[in-house]
């Protein structure tokens, strides 16, 4: 069975496995404690896409975007089992020929390390890095934290 048989890419977010999708973003490096509260109202408020398996969500990547001039890629994650097998790529591939997201100007996104994946699709490091500025709150959703970094 071909990648694109065994596995299905969609942006029906009715069919999305929110506890999944929940524990997995509250467990990871860049939204950890994030509350489910949060992830749904960001789910409602982007383009999101789910990979799965036999009926079974296997992936997630979330496009927050104008749809016109810039779109940002964030929370992408397969769940273990399901990785080194192109997921990945298969949402990648998904989200880069979206029809809504043609003619964007600016895609953004930001990994530790996974840069080979994405470097794959033409993604490059920032050539000007100190362009771009940030206010980030890593720990705003542990209590009493306010700190930026
Ligand atoms: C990173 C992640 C999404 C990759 O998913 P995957 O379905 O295993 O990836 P794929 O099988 O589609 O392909 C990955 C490709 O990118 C490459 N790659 C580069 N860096 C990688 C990394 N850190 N992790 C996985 N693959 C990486 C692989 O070598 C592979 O290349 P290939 O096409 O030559 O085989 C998955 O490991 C994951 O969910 N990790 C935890 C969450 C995370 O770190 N997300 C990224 C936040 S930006």
């Amino acid at each position: 069975m071909s990648l694109d048989t065994e596995y299905e890419i969609t942006t029906d977010s009715a069919r999305f496995d929110l506890t999944l999708i929940d524990e997995f973003l509250a467990d990871s490096y860049w939204a950890r404690d994030i509350p489910r509260s949060v992830v749904e109202h960001s789910i409602q408020h982007s383009l999101a896409f789910g990979a799965f398996h036999q009926g079974y969500q296997v992936g997630f990547a979330r496009v927050i975007t104008d749809f016109a001039t810039f779109a940002y890629i964030g929370d992408l994650f397969v769940v273990p089992k399901h990785r080194r097998r192109g997921v990945a790529k298969l949402l990648m591939r998904a989200i880069l020929s979206h029809p809504n997201l043609e003619g964007l100007r600016r895609l953004l996104l930001a990994t530790r390390d996974a840069h080979g994946l994405y470097a794959q699709f033409g993604f490059k490091p920032l050539a000007h890095p100190a362009d771009f500025m940030t206010l980030h709150y890593p720990n705003v959703y542990q209590r009493d934290a306010h700190d930026s970094e």
